[in-house]
């Protein structure tokens, strides 16, 4: 019998690991028990939770290899000693909600640029010891980027050397701090990569996005606010899938290169929405046509050919994906009610209580 193999970067920093993505990467990487150590470095936003990481701190094998640090990834005094004890840094920390960016633009900045900087001088840090042979290999950087720098796709797909065009505050934010780690790479050499993920959906997610939100909503019978026509077109990737790419590629991926990790499913909201409804035996009834979200993208879509050179394929259907996030959400309540209440009220009201105020029939 063999055991599990001995892993490239047996310490990982995971910044944002007690996100949606963060943490199913969490999750899934101390579950293969091979010896792996994981510190996790998050500043539990109102998108952080702690719970998401409760399975693994549960088991004691794999709670003595994750370590937690409530921190900030622009705090360079919280950043430095983290980074110089990792092989590898995979960051998903970041302010990732479209309409709050709408709302409040700064805080993207702060974490989505500024805090990549911060962590990648950490890393540059780090590699001046290696060269002077105070460690062995300077660290790995991976930035988890978003298929939203590309903009709005309105035909076609979008390959990792097309132009960027972000059109919001969030996107704008994430091709600054992909363009940052790039320009590290450039200048000098660090041995970083960049994923560019599709529109992810799964166990765990907060439920300011479309599809937990609109399941949520409906267990409770409450109005779904569907933007515009709700003919955007979006290309889901299951949670899982998309932190296995990442993890395919922390391993395997060229440094200096960026990585499409589309999910093979592009879907209308509307079919997303009434996929939902007929899964929880809910009413269309309940979805409101609302006022759009203002420089909506109508469509994203990429190629996948690099990512599936690499050696990496998917493996989630998205209608078995979708069944498997209703029957999550309709299990764990007390997970997402606890969520849906204190500071998401007052967001709630202000994204939603004139939009739906001013709300008719969706046909
Ligand atoms: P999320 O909002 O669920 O999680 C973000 C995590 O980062 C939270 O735990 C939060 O507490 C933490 N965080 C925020 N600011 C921080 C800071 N300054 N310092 C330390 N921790 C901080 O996001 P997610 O959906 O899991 O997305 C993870 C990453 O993947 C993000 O970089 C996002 O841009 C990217 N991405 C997301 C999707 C998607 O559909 N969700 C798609 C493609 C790419
Ligand atoms: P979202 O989950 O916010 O992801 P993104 O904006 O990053 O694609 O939204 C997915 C799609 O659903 C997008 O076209 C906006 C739309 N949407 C609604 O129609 N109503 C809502 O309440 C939300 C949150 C999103």
């Amino acid at each position: 019998m063999t055991g599990p193999r001995t892993p490239r970067f047996p310490r990982l920093l995971v910044t944002g690991g007690a996100g949606f993505i963060g943490s199913c990467f969490v999750r899934d990487r101390l579950a293969r028990r091979d010896g792996t150590h994981i510190a996790v470095l998050d500043k539990l936003t109102y998108a952080g939770n702690r719970a998401n990481l409760a399975s693994a701190e549960s088991d004691p094998e794999q709670a003595a290899r994750l370590e937690f640090v409530q921190g900030d990834i622009a705090d360079p005094t919280v950043v430095a000693p983290l980074v110089a004890e990792a092989d590898a840094v995979v960051n998903f920390a970041a302010e990732s909600h479209v309409d709050r960016s709408i709302l409040d633009p700064e805080a993207f900045l702060r974490t989505d640029v500024l805090g990549v900087h911060v962590l990648l001088e950490a890393c540059r840090a780090e590699q001046e010891r290696a060269a002077k042979g105070e460690r062995a290999a300077a660290p790995r950087f991976l930035q988890v980027s978003t298929d939203e720098v590309y903009g709005s796709v309105e035909s076609g797909v979008s390959h990792e050397d097309d132009r960027l065009e972000p059109r919001s505050p969030y996107s704008a934010a994430k091709a600054g701090g992909e363009l940052l780690v790039r320009s590290y790479f450039v200048t000098y050499g660090l041995d970083a990569v960049v994923t560019r993920g599709s529109n992810t959906y799964g166990p765990y997610h907060h439920p300011e996005k479309l599809i937990p939100l609109f399941i949520t909503n409906a267990i409770d019978d409450q109005q779904l606010p569907l933007y515009g026509d709700g003919l955007q077109r979006r290309d889901w990737l299951y949670v899982g899938d998309h932190a296995g790419a990442i993890g395919h590629v922390l391993a395997h991926g060229r440094a200096g290169e960026t990585y499409n990790i589309p999910g093979g499913n592009e879907r209308a909201n509307r079919e997303v929405v009434a996929r939902l409804l007929e899964l929880l035996g809910k009413p269309w009834s309940l979805v409101r046509q609302v006022e759009d979200r203002p420089g909506h993208d109508r469509r994203y879509a990429m190629d996948g050919s690099r990512l599936a050179a690499l050696g990496w394929r998917n493996g989630m259907p998205f209608e078995e994906g979708l069944a498997a996030t209703v029957q999550w959400y309709t299990h764990n309540e007390a997970w997402w009610r606890a969520i849906k209440s204190g500071e998401w009220e007052d967001y709630y009201r202000r994204q939603y209580a004139a939009r739906l105020a001013g709300s008719r029939d969706a046909g």
